[in-house]
């Protein structure tokens, strides 16, 4: 089974509504044809103006987190149809600074892949270790560990609309990248512990992104990995000219 290549772009808090459909509009004049999938997760304001902008386009728009409920008394928070409403197509749940900064859990990741999944929103889970898990020989575990919490009680069809993230904590932000053989290493383990809780199926229809210090230059070498799908683009998806580089690259 042939995966689509995807390269997402994740904005984190950058930018405005306008600022997001002026880069929609560049990103589509620059990438015309691309054979690779090209998402873009933006701040919650710029929803709907990215979402508009990229109608039309091959860009798909989602959004950074969401709530696991459907409306309640969450101050602050959005939930899935809301963010649907907006144009979302897609959410990224359980990203590292989600985790960190804001104590997400596996279980309410869990609880919220469930909720993207029965609201129809593309979920991009995303898991990886810090420097002192790797550097104590633990990541595999780790990774186990997560991917067994935030997958739990979903059944292998559910299991192969997910989309999941690599994203080496150390290699965020930090101009680390892990380079392709490490990367590989660890999807090659994702896709075994797939292959062992859902099946050959679910196994080979995941599309694994990797995530971490993503650049023009080093995507190549990347993307000739055999379970490497992909990339989770933070800062340089930024810039219009740096991001169409990376997808067309
Ligand atoms: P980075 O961020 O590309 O800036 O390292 C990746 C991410 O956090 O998704």
């Amino acid at each position: 089974m042939a995966r689509i290549p995807l390269i997402a772009g994740n904005w984190k808090m950058y930018k405005t509504g306008r600022e997001a459909r002026e880069f929609v509009h560049a990103l589509a004049k620059a990438v015309p044809e691309s054979s690779r999938r090209i998402y873009l997760s933006v701040p919650f304001t710029a929803l709907e103006e990215a979402a508009q902008a990229a109608q039309g386009t091959p860009i798909f728009i989602g959004a950074q987190n969401m709530h696991d409920q459907l409306e309640g008394a969450f101050t602050g928070e959005i939930s899935a149809r809301m963010l649907k409403e907006a144009g979302a197509q897609f959410v990224l749940l359980g990203h590292s600074e989600r985790r960190q900064h804001f104590g997400e859990s596996n279980a309410f990741i869990n609880r919220k892949l469930h909720r993207a999944l029965s609201e129809n929103l593309i979920p991009i889970l995303c898991i990886g270790e810090t420097l002192v898990e790797r550097e104590q020989n633990v990541t595999q575990r780790v990774l186990s560990r997560q991917l067994e919490e935030c997958l739990s009680g979903l059944d292998a069809h559910s299991i192969a609309q997910v989309i999941i993230a690599y994203e080496p904590i150390w290699a965020i932000g930090t101009g680390r990248t892990a380079t392709p053989a490490i990367a590989q290493d660890v999807h090659r383990h994702i896709r075994q512990f797939l292959l062992h809780s859902s099946g050959n199926k679910a196994a080979e229809s995941v599309c694994l992104l990797y995530g971490g210090s993503v650049k023009a230059d080093n995507i190549a070498d990347l993307m000739k990995e055999p379970d490497i799908d992909g990339a989770l683009v933070g800062g340089a998806s930024l810039d219009v000219a740096s991001f169409a580089q990376i997808i067309l690259n």
